[in-house]
């Protein structure tokens, strides 16, 4: 859960480095599973910049989400080599027989369905991220598996 405190210990201990927009970040997501609203004012006081900026940087990177990730996470490859293999019809397909938008998670905490742009494995496209198990080949069959077993 959310925690000023803890959040505010965590910039004061980045906040010094070089650069240190994108460790405070990565270590607030790390302690809380996300980057939460509520931290971007600290972050925006701490470093002498605007909310918008921080917010700006949080939504570019597709690392940081706005909220806590189901128990199982599964990333969908958007970029080019899968596109062009069918990915996005996959995901799509997926999408809607799940009920989710990009991002979303199933109303259970069960999985949470994020967009990835290349994953490295361009020549098993489309790819997929599951946990942390790569996936080649992701059909909608091979997605509606994984999703199915996802517990
Ligand atoms: Fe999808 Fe490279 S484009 S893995």
């Amino acid at each position: 859960a959310w925690n000023e405190a803890e959040a505010a210990a965590i910039i004061a201990s980045h906040r010094h480095r070089e650069g240190p927009l994108l460790p405070i970040l990565h270590a607030i997501q790390a302690a809380f599973g996300c980057v939460p609203p509520e931290a971007e004012p600290l972050i925006a006081n701490a470093l002498n910049l605007s909310r918008a900026e921080i917010h700006g940087v949080v939504t570019f990177y597709h690392d940081f989400r706005r909220k806590p990730a189901g128990r199982h996470v599964l990333k969908l490859c958007r970029a080019e080599a899968c596109q062009s293999m069918g990915g996005e019809a996959n995901a799509a397909r997926l999408l809607a027989t799940i009920g989710l938008d990009w991002g979303g998670t199933t109303p259970d905490g069960r999985l949470t369905i994020e967009p990835v742009y290349c994953l490295g494995l361009c020549a098993n496209a489309p790819a997929a991220l599951f946990d942390d198990m790569p996936v080649g080949r992701a059909d909608a069959a091979r997605l509606e598996t994984l999703v199915r077993e996802a517990a």
